[in-house]
Order: C-alpha cells, then sequence, then structure tokens
C-alpha cells in the first residue's frame, strides 16, 4: 500500500477515535461534523424507516375518519393523523441533513428496500382499535422517541422533542377512548378487549427483536444513537402499560404476566419472533395494502408537487 494510503488509514482511525470521544462526553453531532460513513448510513436507516412508519401510520388510522361516533371524535382523529404525517415530514427533513435526497428515501419505501414499523399492517376493524393505537402505539412510541431525544445526533433529538409532545395527547386520547368505552355497555366493553387481544402482542415487536437477535443496536448503542436496549425499552413499555389496563379493567392477552416484587418489573410471555419476522418480511395482514395505498397517494399527488416545482421556478429565483 502506497505512503499516502497508509497515511489516510491512520487519519481515518485518528478521527474515528476522536469522534467516539465526542459521544463518550455526551457531544451532539451536527449535520456539519465530520461523522463515520458507517454513522451516517445507520442514521440514514434509522430516520427514513421512522418516517415512514409515521406517514404509513396514517393509513390505518385514516380509515376510520369517516366512521368516527362523534363530532368531536372526529376532529381528534383529524388532528392525530394529521400530527402523524407533520412528523414524517419533520423526520424526513431531519434525514435530509445527511444528505439524503426525499425522492430517495421515498422510492425506497416503494420498492420495499426500506422498512417501516411492523405494527402498521394490523387492520383497524372497529372503532375500539383507533383507542388502542393511541395508548398503546402511542404509548410505545413516546417509549421509545423519549430516549431518541436525547440520541446524538442533534437533528434527530430535536426532532423528537416536539414530537414527544404531541404523542403525548395522541395517547391521552387513545385511553381516554378506551376507559369511556370501558364504562359503556357490554358490547363496548368487548370491543374494547378484543382491540386490546389483537394489538398488545403487535405492540410489543414495536421496540425491535430480542437484545440478542438485534445486529444494529451495539453499534447504535456505543454511538449513543440508542440509548436502551431493544428489551429495555420494551420492559419500560410493560411495566407503565399493565397497570394502565387494569385501572380501567381491561386484561392483558399473556397469562404469563407477573409482577415480579424483587425486581419490580412485570415478567411476560414470549413474543411470537416468527409472527414479528413474517410481518417484517411483508407478509402481515396489510403489508400489500399499505403500500399499494402509499405508491397511489404519491401518484395521485403529482400534479401538486409539479406546480408547486413550477411556481417555484417561476418566482423564487
Ligand atoms: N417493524 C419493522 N422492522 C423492524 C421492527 C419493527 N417493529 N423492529 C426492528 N425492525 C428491523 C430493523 O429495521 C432492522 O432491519 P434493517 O437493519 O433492515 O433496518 C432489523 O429489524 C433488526 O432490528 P434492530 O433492532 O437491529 O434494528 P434497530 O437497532 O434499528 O432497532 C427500532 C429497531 C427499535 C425500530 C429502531 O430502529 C428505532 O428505534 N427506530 C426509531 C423509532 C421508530 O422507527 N419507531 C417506529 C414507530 S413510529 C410510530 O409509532 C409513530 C407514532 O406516531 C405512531
Amino acid at each position: 500500500m502506497s505512503l499516502n494510503g497508509l497515511i489516510m488509514i491512520a487519519t481515518d482511525t485518528e478521527r474515528e477515535l476522536e469522534f467516539q470521544a465526542k459521544i463518550d462526553r455526551g457531544e451532539v453531532i451536527e449535520p456539519k461534523d465530520w461523522m463515520p460513513e458507517r454513522y451516517r448510513k445507520q442514521l440514514i436507516r434509522m430516520m427514513s424507516q421512522h418516517a415512514h412508519s409515521e406517514v404509513v401510520g396514517m393509513l390505518p388510522e385514516g380509515n376510520w375518519i369517516t366512521r368516527a361516533p362523534s363530532l368531536a371524535r372526529k376532529a381528534i382523529l383529524l388532528a392525530k393523523v394529521q400530527d402523524e404525517g407533520g412528523h414524517g415530514l419533520y423526520i424526513y427533513s431531519a434525514a435530509e441533513t445527511l444528505g439524503i435526497d426525499r425522492g430517495e428515501m421515498i422510492d425506497q419505501l416503494h420498492t420495499g428496500k426500506a422498512k417501516y414499523s411492523s405494527i402498521f399492517n394490523y387492520p383497524t376493524l372497529n372503532w375500539a382499535d383507533i383507542g388502542a393505537i393511541g395508548w398503546l402505539v402511542d404509548g410505545a412510541a413516546i417509549v421509545n422517541q423519549t430516549a431518541l431525544a436525547k440520541c446524538s445526533y442533534g437533528p434527530y433529538s430535536r426532532a423528537m422533542i416536539r414530537i414527544c409532545k404531541e404523542e403525548n395527547f395522541h395517547h391521552k386520547q387513545g385511553y381516554q377512548m378506551l376507559a369511556y368505552m370501558m364504562r359503556g355497555t357490554k358490547e363496548q366493553q368487548e370491543m374494547a378487549q378484543d382491540s386490546m387481544n389483537r394489538f398488545w402482542w403487535p405492540a410489543l415487536m414495536m421496540f425491535g427483536p430480542s437484545d440478542t437477535d438485534s445486529p444494529n443496536s451495539a453499534e447504535l448503542m456505543r454511538w449513543k444513537v440508542k440509548l436502551y436496549s431493544n428489551d429495555d425499552l420494551r420492559q419500560r413499555f410493560i411495566d407503565r402499560t399493565v397497570p394502565q389496563a387494569e385501572a380501567i379493567g381491561l386484561v392483558i392477552p399473556d397469562p404469563k404476566l407477573k409482577f415480579n416484587e424483587t425486581t419490580r418489573h412485570y415478567e411476560h410471555g414470549e413474543i411470537d419472533w416468527q409472527e414479528f419476522k413474517n410481518v417484517v418480511s411483508g407478509n402481515g395482514p396489510c403489508n400489500r395494502e399499505r403500500l399499494r395505498a402509499r405508491v397511489k397517494a404519491d401518484a395521485d399527488g403529482k400534479w401538486v408537487r409539479d406546480a408547486a416545482e413550477a411556481y417555484a421556478k417561476k418566482h423564487m429565483n
């Protein structure tokens, strides 16, 4: 290898050591800072998939806007779905600071190259599902995103601060909806329990595979992108959600759930990782329908983008 080649490797190694020292000191990495290519790639992967999750997440809830049981509930659901779209745009913009083009991220979603959260591949079969999504899905997202609000990449952590505030409204309105149903008729109580039964385990899968099966966690934790492991965040979500379920009379669909007085945590049954793998690999109940809807929405909205670009070219130069 030439002397120049050796010097370049030494410089890169030196920079990587300095980068890790910055991370270890708790310093925030900004877009203009030097960063290892792998750090940039990992963040693009995670942030773009997060943004995809927000946008695809609008579909299961949007399905019930026209069927909300009251004008008030329709307005709340409209606001929530609009918020999710905004979260997606926010995180796409944060991802673009890493040098990836928005169109490229959208293509990765539409061609199946990029993932989005498995939870959104389950159908919303009744109105209680809208409550379960707010309470469980946004509740899980809050646990995950509160940690991300302290992550090492500046634009991502700052995006999370605003998003978490809105997630808290999403979480509360969903829980209030189920609490209301659990004080209602027998049919309403059964509907709420049915929704709990269908969404509990997929909500636990939102935190990713177990730590032993998580190929990205070690690196992401070394770089303080992830501050806690998948299992730690999952446990935190379980510990805070079980008392909420009990408070309104919902039964957690896990016969092995038991509070351990010594560890002060809930022990739980085994997650069906085969189901997780099936849904993540595209064979969930709604994967095809969700992607079809996103591709159609993108095509239907092309004229708006073209018009905006034509206007910008004419008036903004
Ligand atoms: N759904 C789909 N894919 C998943 C997944 C899930 N629930 N959990 C893990 N995966 C994928 C990962 O993307 C990774 O695949 P890849 O390397 O091809 O991208 C693989 O499974 C292995 O998982 P890892 O644990 O190694 O991956 P990560 O370290 O990236 O951890 C994660 C996964 C916990 C989802 C992490 O990426 C993360 O925290 N992402 C940011 C938050 C996010 O995306 N949340 C999704 C929900 S957003 C939401 O709910 C919005 C709310 O407003 C409703």
